[in-house]
């Protein structure tokens, strides 16, 4: 893929193993003058940019804090009116609660095009790795990708509805300290507390571990399991079908060998 000065590549990292990112996303990370990458993107896949690209960390990591939405905006603006190839790298896929429309939208209005390079989201990497599937004829009909959490951090209020259909598998992003509180909102919802699900940490990863538990039953072991890493939760029959990871809960992939 040309990669035009002046235009921003709008890509995704995938969940952190190099081998998941597309050949389009290693080819754009491999030719990038200018990098902004987000929290969530291994050092990993930082790596396979060239030495002399001009690498910028936009997300919260080792104690620093994230920039603000408007600076990263500015500085891609500041970049690729400079002439740079300017590469904004980000966790998973940039279209699944990765502020691409807001970046995109923002550069247009300023005459920068972009190119979005589609990355492997968390619900994928976990289902993948943990061995079940998203969808499942006569079992799972709809898949639902959804935060847990508004902007303020509480827990959201409407649409949870949309979720209590027991043909739904539930993809919960964002909100790991809230998804205890989303489990109940599920059951009050009238979806059934025996619904099997699975919290998948660090998905994608080796370190990466699945803490599997019926919905009524979230609560306490998620609180035993204290994950520390990014979470996405999945909800629905599918999961009973990960290999392995129901008879044992906690797992550690790692360890599974
Ligand atoms: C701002 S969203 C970005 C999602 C990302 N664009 C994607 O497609 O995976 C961050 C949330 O995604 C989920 N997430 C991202 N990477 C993950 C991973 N490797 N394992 C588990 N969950 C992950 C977590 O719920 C995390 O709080």
């Amino acid at each position: 893929m040309p990669h035009e000065p002046g235009k921003v590549l709008l890509v995704g990292a995938g969940p952190g193993a190099a081998d998941l990112l597309t050949v389009r996303a290693l080819r754009a990370v491999e030719g990038a003058q200018a990098l902004l990458y987000d929290a969530l993107v291994s050092d990993e896949v930082i790596a396979l940019a060239p030495d002399a690209c001009l690498k910028i960390q936009t997300g919260k990591r080792a104690g620093r804090a994230s920039m603000k939405q408007n600076t990263i905006n500015r500085l891609m603006l500041r970049l690729a009116r400079r002439g740079l190839r300017v590469v904004r790298l980000k966790g998973g896929d940039p279209s699944v609660f990765g502020r691409v429309g807001e970046e995109a939208a923002f550069l247009h209005a300023h005459g920068i095009a972009t190119e979005v390079v589609p990355g492997v989201t968390a619900a994928s990497a976990a289902a993948a790795q943990f061995g079940f599937p998203l969808t499942h004829r006569g079992e799972a009909r709809r898949l639902l990708v959804a935060t847990a959490t508004t902007e303020d951090s509480g827990l959201t209020q409407g649409g949870w509805a949309a979720a209590a259909d027991p043909q739904t598998t539930l993809a919960l992003y964002m909100g790991r300290d809230r998804l205890a509180a989303a489990a109940e909102r599920l059951i009050a919802q009238g979806r059934s507390p025996l619904t099997p699900a699975i919290a998948v940490e660090n998905a994608g990863r080796p370190e990466a571990r699945a803490i599997p538990g019926a919905l009524g039953e979230l609560g306490p072991i998620l609180a035993a399991a204290a994950p520390s890493g990014p979470v996405v939760l999945i909800v629905g029959e599918v999961t009973a079908q990960a290999a392995g990871v129901a008879a044992r809960p906690p797992m550690n992939f790692a360890e599974a060998g």
